[in-house]
C-alpha cells in the first residue's frame, strides 16, 4: 500500500485545461485517470462530465472518492485505453480525449509494482490488466527477443551484450531486480554518468510488459474516432518513442498527402483534423522547479474538423515492427500456455 503522503503532481494541468476549455461543458475522456488530477480539475467546471479509465485497479480507490463528490457527472472504468472503442459513447458530446502517458509517482514508489531499479521489490512492472511480469520476460524470452526489446524500446546501445549475459546468468540463477541491475552495470562499457546504467533496459521492459506501443496506437485511433467536431485529442508523452508515435499519427490525420509536382493540380480532400501548434508544449520554469519528473513531458494536440467517425491511417503499418516485438510476449500468456497444454 502506498502512503497518501506520496502525491502525484498532474503534469501540464493548466495547459491541458486551457486547450480543452471544460468551462463550455461537454464530456471529456480522461484515458489515464491515475490519481485523478486531470479529472478532478475538469469536474470543477459545472457543465463538464468525465469518463475516466485506468488499467491500474489501485486507481479505483481515488475514483470512488471523486464519484462521491460528482455522482452525476463522473464515470470510472478499470479498463485499458485501447478498449475505448467498447465504451459506447456515440451519443455523448465528446469534446476532449486526453492521455497523460507513463506512470504516476505513486506507482513508481510502490515496491509491489517493481517499476524502478531502486526498488527492493519484485521484477514485476505490471501496471494492471497484464498477462505476464518482467521477471517472466527476462527469464523466459530468448536472446534475440531480449536484444530487440532493449534496442527498440530502450534505445540501449549495448543491448546484444546485455541479452547474452542475461541468458548466461539465468542458467545459474533466476534473475530478479538486484541481479539484473548488477548484471547491466557489469556488462556496460559505455557508461553515461548522467543516467543510471539500468535506466534504458528498465524503460524497455516496462514498455514491453505493458504493451505500451500497441496500447498507444489503438488508444489514439479509438480516441480520434469518438470525438465530435471541434473536439480535442491531447497527449502528454514522456519519452521519444511515445512522442514519435503521437507526432506521426497527428501529422497523418492533419496533412494532405503530398502529390508529385508533375501531376495536374487536383482538389485535395479536406483532412479530418488540424494541428494548431507544430512544436510540443513543455512545462513552465515554475512547474519544472516544483515537479522535476515533468522535465521530459511534451504535450501535443489536434482538433477535429468534422463529425466523421471513420478514417484511414497507416499508423499500424508504419509501426508494425514495434507491435511485432511486443507480440513476443504472447507466448508468456498464462491462458495461452494453458491452451497449448490442453490441446497438444
Ligand atoms: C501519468 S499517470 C496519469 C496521472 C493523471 N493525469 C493524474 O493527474 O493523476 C498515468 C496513468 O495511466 C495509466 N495507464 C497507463 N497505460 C494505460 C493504458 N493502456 N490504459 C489505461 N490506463 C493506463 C497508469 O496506470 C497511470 O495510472
Amino acid at each position: 500500500m502506498v502512503s497518501d503522503l506520496l502525491k502525484h503532481y498532474p503534469v501540464l494541468l493548466k495547459e491541458i485545461i486551457s486547450i480543452i476549455t471544460p468551462q463550455h461543458g461537454g464530456t471529456f475522456i480522461d484515458c489515464t485517470f491515475g490519481q485523478g488530477g486531470y479529472s478532478k480539475e475538469i469536474l470543477s467546471f459545472k457543465k463538464a462530465n468525465v469518463i475516466a479509465l485506468d488499467r491500474d485497479l489501485e486507481s479505483k480507490k481515488k475514483a470512488d472518492e471523486i464519484l462521491n463528490q460528482f455522482k452525476d457527472r463522473f464515470i470510472f472504468r478499470n479498463k485499458k485505453f485501447s478498449q475505448l472503442d467498447n465504451l459506447k459513447v456515440k451519443n455523448e458530446n465528446i469534446r476532449g480525449v486526453i492521455f497523460d502517458l507513463g506512470y504516476s509517482y505513486t506507482q513508481i514508489k510502490d515496491p509491489k509494482k517493481g517499476l524502478s531499479f531502486n526498488s527492493l521489490g519484485q521484477l514485476n512492472m505490471q501496471m494492471g490488466l497484464n498477462d505476464f511480469s518482467a521477471k517472466e520476460a527476462i527469464n523466459k524470452l530468448n536472446e534475440i527477443e531480449l536484444e530487440k526489446i532493449f534496442k527498440f524500446f530502450g534505445d540501449e546501445k549495448e543491448a546484444k551484450k546485455i541479452a547474452r549475459n542475461i541468458i548466461k546468468q539465468r542458467n545459474i540463477k533466476t534473475i530478479d531486480t538486484k541481479i539484473l541491475v548488477d548484471l547491466i552495470e557489469k556488462t556496460k562499457r559505455n557508461k553515461n554518468y548522467k543516467i543510471h546504467s539500468a535506466t534504458k533496459v528498465f524503460q524497455a521492459l516496462r514498455i514491453f510488459v505493458n504493451k505500451e506501443v500497441t496500447e498507444l496506437i489503438y488508444g489514439l485511433i479509438a480516441g480520434a474516432k469518438v470525438l465530435k467536431k471541434d473536439g480535442i485529442l491531447a497527449v502528454v508523452t514522456f519519452h521519444s518513442l511515445e512522442d514519435k508515435i503521437v507526432k506521426y499519427f497527428f501529422k497523418n490525420l492533419s496533412e494532405s498527402k503530398s502529390i508529385s509536382r508533375y501531376m495536374p493540380e487536383v482538389d485535395q480532400p479536406e483532412t479530418l483534423f488540424k494541428i494548431v501548434k507544430k512544436k510540443p508544449i513543455t512545462p513552465s520554469i515554475r512547474e519544472l522547479k516544483e515537479n522535476i519528473p515533468s522535465r521530459s513531458a511534451k504535450l501535443r494536440y489536434i482538433i477535429k474538423k468534422k463529425n466523421l467517425y471513420n478514417f484511414e491511417t497507416d499508423i499500424l503499418k508504419n509501426f508494425k515492427y514495434l507491435i511485432e516485438i511486443e507480440n513476443f510476449g504472447n507466448k508468456l500468456w498464462k491462458n495461452f500456455l494453458l491452451f497449448f497444454q490442453f490441446y497438444f
